[in-house]
C-alpha cells in the first residue's frame, strides 16, 4: 500500500492576521451589498437601522447593520431570503425545527463548491487524509449534515461511504467489513454504535476506526474522553449550522484539540451580549453571531445562532478558534431562577463510573415550582448492582449538581438502555411546565 501524505494547507490557514482581515473586510463589503441589493428583507432591514452597506469603511462597523434571527427566516419561507433567481438554486437544505415550518437554506453551485472545500479542510484538520475510507453516519437528507460531509469526503481525495443515520446492525457490518479509517457522525449516535459493537460481541476500539469527527450537538470534553476510550479512536469537534451553511462552518484540529476553528475567510464571527446585543471582546462568553462572506445563494448577515460560546486566540491555524458550544439558548433550563444546561449535567454523569452518559432532563411545575428530574441510565456493567448502591449513585449525583450547578434535582436511575437512543441529535430536555 501506497503511504498517504496529508493534503497541503491552504495559505489563508497560515496567513497572518492583517492579510485574514483584509480579506474579510473586502468580502464584508461584497456581502452586505450583496444582500442589501437582492433581497428585500435586508433593504428592509437595513433602511430602517439607517445603514448603508457603504457605511462598512472596517470590520468594527459590522456593529451598525441588525441582527437576523430564525424568526426572519421564516417570515420569508420558503425562498424570500434568497439572494440569486430560484433557477440558479442548485440544491435546497432544511431544518426541522421542533414546531412549525421548516427553516429553507440554498446553495448555488459555487456555493456547493466552496462548502465542500470548507468540509474537505475540516476533514484534513481532523487528521483526514487522501486516500483514507470516510464512513458517513450523519442524516441525508434535508438535514445538511450527510451530504455536507459526503462532499467534503469526495473533495478531499477520500472513499465515502454514505451510509447515513440508522440501522446500527448494518452500520457495525459495514464498518466490519469496509474498514473505514474515519467515522462522521453525532456523538450520541457514536455511543449507540458503540452499544451496537458489544452487542455482537465486537470490541468497538478494535474497529479499523482511528478518527472521529463530532458535531451536530453540544457534548462536552469529558464526552470526549469516555468516546476516545471506548472506541479507541482520536474525537474532533465539527461544527456548523444550516442557515450559516452547513457543517464545516469551524473544525478542531487533531494536533491540539482545544475548539474548532472557524474558517473566517468564509465567515466572520462576533460574540455578542444575548440580552442587550452589544458585541462583547475575545474571551468573553456570549453568543455566536456569523456574517457569511462569500455565499451566494443565502447570505446572512450577523446570524444570531443562539449557541453560546467565547472566541480564543489562534493555535494551530492563523484563525480563531470557539471554545466548546456549552448549549444553545433555546435549551438552557431555568430551574427556580437558576439556569442550567445539559452539558453540566453531562460532565457530572461522566464522573460517576457507575452511570452511562445516556440521560433525559425532565422539567415539570406540580405545585407553582419547576422541579428537575434527571433520568440517566447506570452503566450496563453496574447493571446487577443492589439498591444499596443505586441509590447512593443517584444521591452522589443530586449532591454535585447542587453543590457545583446550584440546582436541586431528582435523580431516577433507569435501566442500561431505559433513554430512548437518537439515530442523529439527541434530545435532551422535555419541558412539562404548561406555557
Ligand atoms: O447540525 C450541521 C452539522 C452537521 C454540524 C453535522 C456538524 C456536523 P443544524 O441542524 O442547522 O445543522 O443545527 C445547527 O446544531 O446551531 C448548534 O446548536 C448545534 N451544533 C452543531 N455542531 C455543534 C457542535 C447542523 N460541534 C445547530 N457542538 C447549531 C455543539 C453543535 N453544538
Amino acid at each position: 500500500m501506497p503511504t498517504k501524505t496529508p493534503a497541503p494547507l491552504h495559505a489563508i490557514e497560515r496567513a497572518s492576521r492583517d492579510e485574514i482581515s483584509a480579506l474579510q473586510l473586502n468580502r464584508m463589503q461584497w456581502s452586505l451589498a450583496h444582500a442589501y441589493a437582492n433581497v428585500a428583507h435586508y433593504k428592509a432591514a437595513f433602511d430602517a437601522n439607517g445603514v448603508h452597506p457603504s457605511d462598512l469603511k472596517t470590520l468594527a462597523d459590522l456593529a451598525k447593520f441588525p441582527f437576523t434571527t430564525k424568526h426572519d427566516l421564516r417570515a420569508n419561507y420558503p425562498f424570500g431570503m434568497f439572494a440569486v433567481p430560484r433557477q440558479q438554486i442548485t440544491r435546497i437544505h432544511a431544518s426541522s425545527g421542533t414546531t412549525g415550518k421548516p427553516t429553507v437554506v440554498g446553495y448555488t453551485k459555487n456555493d456547493i463548491d466552496t462548502w465542500a472545500d470548507l468540509m474537505a479542510r475540516s476533514i484534513r484538520a481532523s487528521g483526514g487524509e487522501p486516500g483514507d475510507i470516510v464512513h458517513v453516519a450523519y442524516g441525508y437528507g434535508l438535514f445538511t449534515g450527510g451530504l455536507g460531509a459526503h462532499y467534503g469526503v469526495e473533495r478531499l481525495g477520500c472513499t465515502v461511504i454514505p451510509m447515513s443515520g440508522g440501522q446500527s446492525e448494518k452500520q457495525i457490518q459495514l464498518i466490519t467489513d469496509f474498514k473505514p479509517d474515519i467515522i462522521m457522525v453525532t456523538p450520541t449516535y457514536c455511543l449507540a454504535l458503540a452499544e451496537e459493537f458489544a452487542k455482537q460481541g465486537l470490541d468497538p476500539a478494535a474497529s479499523s476506526l482511528k478518527i472521529g469527527i463530532f458535531g451536530a450537538e453540544p457534548w462536552t470534553h469529558a464526552m470526549r474522553l469516555d468516546i476516545e476510550k471506548r472506541m479507541g479512536i482520536d474525537a474532533v469537534d465539527i461544527y456548523g449550522l444550516s442557515e450559516v451553511m452547513g457543517p464545516g462552518v469551524a473544525n478542531e484540529c487533531i494536533e491540539s484539540k482545544d475548539g474548532p476553528v472557524i474558517w473566517e475567510d468564509h465567515f466572520y464571527p462576533e460574540i455578542v451580549d444575548p440580552d442587550t446585543g452589544d458585541v462583547l471582546p475575545d474571551g468573553s462568553e456570549g453568543e455566536l453571531v456569523f456574517t457569511s462572506l462569500s455565499k451566494e445563494a443565502m447570505p446572512v448577515i450577523r446570524y444570531r445562532t443562539r449557541d453560546l460560546t467565547r472566541l480564543l486566540p489562534p493555535t494551530s491555524r492563523s484563525m480563531r478558534r470557539m471554545a466548546k458550544i456549552t448549549g444553545r439558548s433555546d435549551d438552557m433550563m431555568i430551574i427556580r431562577g437558576v439556569n442550567v444546561f445539559p452539558t453540566q449535567i453531562e460532565e457530572l454523569i461522566l464522573k460517576q463510573p457507575e452511570l452511562a452518559p445516556h440521560y433525559l432532563c425532565e422539567i415539570t411545575r406540580p405545585l407553582h415550582l419547576d422541579e428537575l428530574t434527571v433520568r440517566v441510565e447506570v452503566a450496563p456493567e453496574h447493571a446487577g448492582v443492589g439498591a444499596e448502591s443505586r441509590s447512593r449513585a443517584a444521591d452522589t449525583l443530586a449532591h454535585r449538581m447542587k453543590e457545583l450547578i446550584g440546582v436541586t434535582a431528582k435523580i431516577e436511575l433507569v435501566a442500561p438502555g431505559g433513554i430512548e437512543r437518537s439515530l442523529g441529535k439527541a434530545k435532551r430536555v422535555v419541558d412539562k411546565r404548561s406555557k
